[in-house]
């Protein structure tokens, strides 16, 4: 359920009245305020963390107390929300805190400061607030146990909430996990508990035993929660008054306004039986601070799940949860159970996880198309034990695929949806690498798809294979030209990079400009790359000397040197601030994979870097290659084809689809025995043979299929070299095998 635009459009008019009343009274140089900047500023991002942000989370924090006393029912708080009786208001929160201590933690009494900067008529916007949102609560006829979650995953946007990876965990799934794991009266944690859908459901199961009042007490005394957002905390205490408040007048549980990755809870130090939960789902690349990226990355080293440096930024801070509950908080033979991204099975940033050192009986719980929608990324709930051994002899892994019981139920996020396991499939690593004391652990496959590759042996290629060059971004620099003379072109943005455009990039910031015409370099990407053949190539601006590809600003000819200080002056402008190119040119060049000899080469044998398939071509001439494809150079004929032969063959082409992770190919060709090449040997010159004609066949094809789509020209080929296709697999099928051997 996403009413999110609807009540923020609901709440924006009042929302800004207040704004500007803060701005007004310059609230940022307030004291409150800026102890609100400290926390909610590393919470959700310093860029995001302004005025606005701040009555945004004061208004969750008092709703919390709306929900609570609309549900007590000693008064009328829609009533007195909706006559704007500030003064009431206040009492009423007041008498609340006095009763249930929910501002138990100092963190959280900022927000009523709030209240103190307010003025007669902000204080009046303040209420209706409330009560609009209130007023959607109940017109979306909520469950009361609902609310809190609903407030917020709706009043704070997913760009916000994507900072602190705040995306709660659909009730039927929670429900269904603690059925699975959770034992009467067992010690249990959610380290990121949210509004504590975990935990609520864990105390409603233990109030629906059979079992005394007192046992019940003790039981949820067992029950633990962390979260490093304090209003979270707030309105999880509030949830669990909610919840138990007909048999326990007051039931407090244990709750901690921490970071469980670097804060330690002393009491629970080994003691935790279950850890259950759906912690942050952001990676290291979205972490603002500098210094809170490098602690990150230094746990995961002492956790020992480090990538390497290439993937380091991927890592999901999700993995460091893990493996840090595991280690601090678990006892021996404690289970573990997270909803976590897919990318745990798949990525190349989880290879170090993917040992699952110190845990034993891991399970993967996957699910249908229609449940995964529900949450934006592809989620598993992954099940581990905590083992006495460090590590587990063989990694097999049964992956549970879940379905809905009853198929015709509305999948919402509320909705009580009822699972059921579809098949059971083992998943083994397809290969095990030791880099000196280190391991990494590969992709998880199904085990019997494990027959239909070759063993990683590293083919003689892999080193030689070289990404071209990222030339972003694209609507400053790819153009269309028209002649003015022997010098001179006119200029305009390439209509046709702006069909995948992404904001900031996506906007047309040239027109009609001169520059001289030794500036304009023919580019080839994989977006026009089929089996056999590049079909089409792009004109790019780039302020370097044909020659030798150098950049000399000085050097510069006079409208060259114009535009790109004019493209560059929008690059600076327009760039992320974490970005830290000193120019435009420098970020044309990242890893200098434009300026360099390679690009110079007149033959070069591409492949495509991400998709679903795997194509290959030889490219003559002078071309740049960009980022999206990989590229060999050589001076032999006969070595492109017979590698362009390889690259296209039904062989590789399947040990992509097994290995590859979401759409990343990268170096996954070479992880087979593609053998040097070999004039001497007749397979080889058997398979430049066959590469040369799939390349004449696909040019007579496109020759007669002008302006059709890719997907036309691509089928077209196809159906024209499927024997071509066969005989190479043939060949390589004799080659591969004897040099497994
Ligand atoms: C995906 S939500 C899960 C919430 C809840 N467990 C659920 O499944 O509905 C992740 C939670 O982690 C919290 N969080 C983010 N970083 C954290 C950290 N370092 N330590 C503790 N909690 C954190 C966020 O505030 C958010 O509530």
């Amino acid at each position: 359920m996403d009413n999110s635009h609807s009540l923020s459009h609901k709440i924006e008019k009042d929302l800004k009245m207040v704004e500007d009343h803060l701005n007004s009274i310059k609230i940022e140089e307030k004291i409150p305020y800026k102890k609100w900047f400290e926390i909610f500023g590393f919470i959700y991002g310093r860029k995001n963390a302004k005025p606005r942000l701040f009555i945004i989370t004061a208004l969750i924090y008092h709703m919390g107390y709306v929900i609570l006393a609309e549900f007590l029912e000693q008064v009328d708080v829609f009533f007195i929300l909706k006559m704007k009786q500030f003064q009431k208001f206040t009492e009423l929160k007041e008498s609340i805190d006095k009763k249930f201590d929910i501002a138990f933690n100092s963190k959280i009494s900022i927000f009523d400061f709030i209240l103190n900067f307010l003025n007669q008529s902000t204080k009046e916007i303040y209420m209706r607030l409330l009560f609009t949102i209130l007023t959607e609560l109940m017109e979306n006829n909520l469950p009361v146990l609902y609310r809190c979650d609903f407030l917020m995953q709706n009043v704070l946007s997913p760009i916000i909430r994507h900072k602190s990876g705040e995306f709660y965990t659909p009730p039927f799934l929670v429900k269904y996990m603690v059925k699975e794991s959770y034992e009467f009266g067992a010690s249990v944690l959610d380290p990121s508990c949210g509004t504590g859908n975990f935990l609520i459901e864990i105390i409603r199961s233990i109030l629906s035993t059979e079992t005394t009042k007192s046992e019940k007490y003790r039981a949820i005394k067992n029950v633990h929660g962390f979260d490093i957002n304090p209003i979270s905390i707030a309105l999880t205490r509030i949830n669990v008054i909610l919840l138990s408040h007909n048999l326990f007048e007051n039931l407090a549980i244990d709750l901690h306004v921490v970071d469980a990755l670097f804060d330690d809870v002393n009491d629970l130090k080994s003691n935790v039986d279950l850890v259950i939960g759906n912690p942050p789902w952001y990676t290291l690349r979205d972490i603002e601070l500098i210094e809170y990226q490098k602690k990150v990355k230094d746990l995961a080293e002492l956790l020992e799940i480090k990538p390497l440096p290439k993937n380091i930024l991927n890592i999901e801070v999700a993995s460091l949860f893990f493996y840090r509950l595991k280690e601090y908080y678990m006892k021996t033979n404690g289970e573990i159970f997270f909803v976590i991204t897919k990318g745990i099975i798949t990525g190349s940033h989880a290879s170090r996880f993917r040992n699952f050192k110190d845990f034993s009986d891991t399970v993967i719980w996957s699910f249908d198309k229609t449940i995964e929608k529900i949450f934006n990324i592809d989620f598993i709930c992954l099940y581990a034990r905590k083992s006495s051994s460090r590590w587990s002899n063989e990694l097999v892994i049964p992956n549970y695929y879940h379905k809905i019981m009853d198929n015709n139920l509305e999948i919402t996020y509320f909705s009580n949806l009822s699972l059921k396991v579809e098949k059971v499939i083992d998943f083994i690593p397809y290969h095990i690498e030791k880099k000196g004391n280190r391991t990494y652990t590969y992709k998880l496959v199904p085990k019997d798809s494990i027959e239909e590759i070759y063993p990683v042996k590293p083919s003689y290629y892999k080193k030689l294979f070289h990404k071209g060059a990222d030339l972003n971004p694209r609507n400053l620099i790819f153009v269309n030209y028209e002649n003015i003379n022997s010098n001179l072109a006119k200029i305009n943005p390439d209509p046709r990079i702006f069909e995948r455009a992404k904001a900031p990039w996506h906007r047309r910031v040239f027109k009609d400009e001169i520059i001289e015409l030794k500036y304009i370099f023919k580019v080839m990407k994989s977006t026009e790359l089929i089996n056999f053949h590049i079909y089409d190539s792009y004109q790019v601006f780039l302020p370097l000397d044909a020659e030798n590809l150098e950049f000399n600003y000085t050097k510069l000819s006079e409208n060259a040197r114009k535009f790109y200080d004019t493209i560059n002056q929008i690059y600076m402008n327009t760039k992320k601030e974490t970005t830290k190119n000193k120019s435009l040119m420098e970020n044309l060049n990242r890893w200098s994979k434009l300026i360099n000899q390679r690009q110079l080469s007149p033959m070069k044998v591409v492949y495509n870097n991400s998709g679903s398939n795997l194509y290959s071509a030889v490219v003559k001439g002078k071309v740049l290659i960009t980022g999206d494809l990989s590229f060999f150079v050589t001076q032999n004929e006969s070595e492109a084809y017979y590698l362009s032969a390889i690259l296209n063959s039904n062989i590789l082409n399947k040990q992509i689809r097994i290995k590859k992770s979401s759409r990343h190919i990268f170096k996954i060709p070479f992880e087979t025995p593609i053998r040097k090449f070999d004039t001497s040997n007749p397979n080889h010159l058997k398979l430049v043979q066959l590469g040369m004609e799939g390349e004449t066949i696909a040019l007579q094809t496109i020759k007669h299929a002008m302006g059709k789509s890719k997907m036309v020209l691509q089928k077209l080929v196809r159906d024209k070299i499927n024997s071509i296709l066969d005989q190479i697999d043939e060949l390589i099928f004799k080659d591969f095998e004897f040099s497994v051997s």
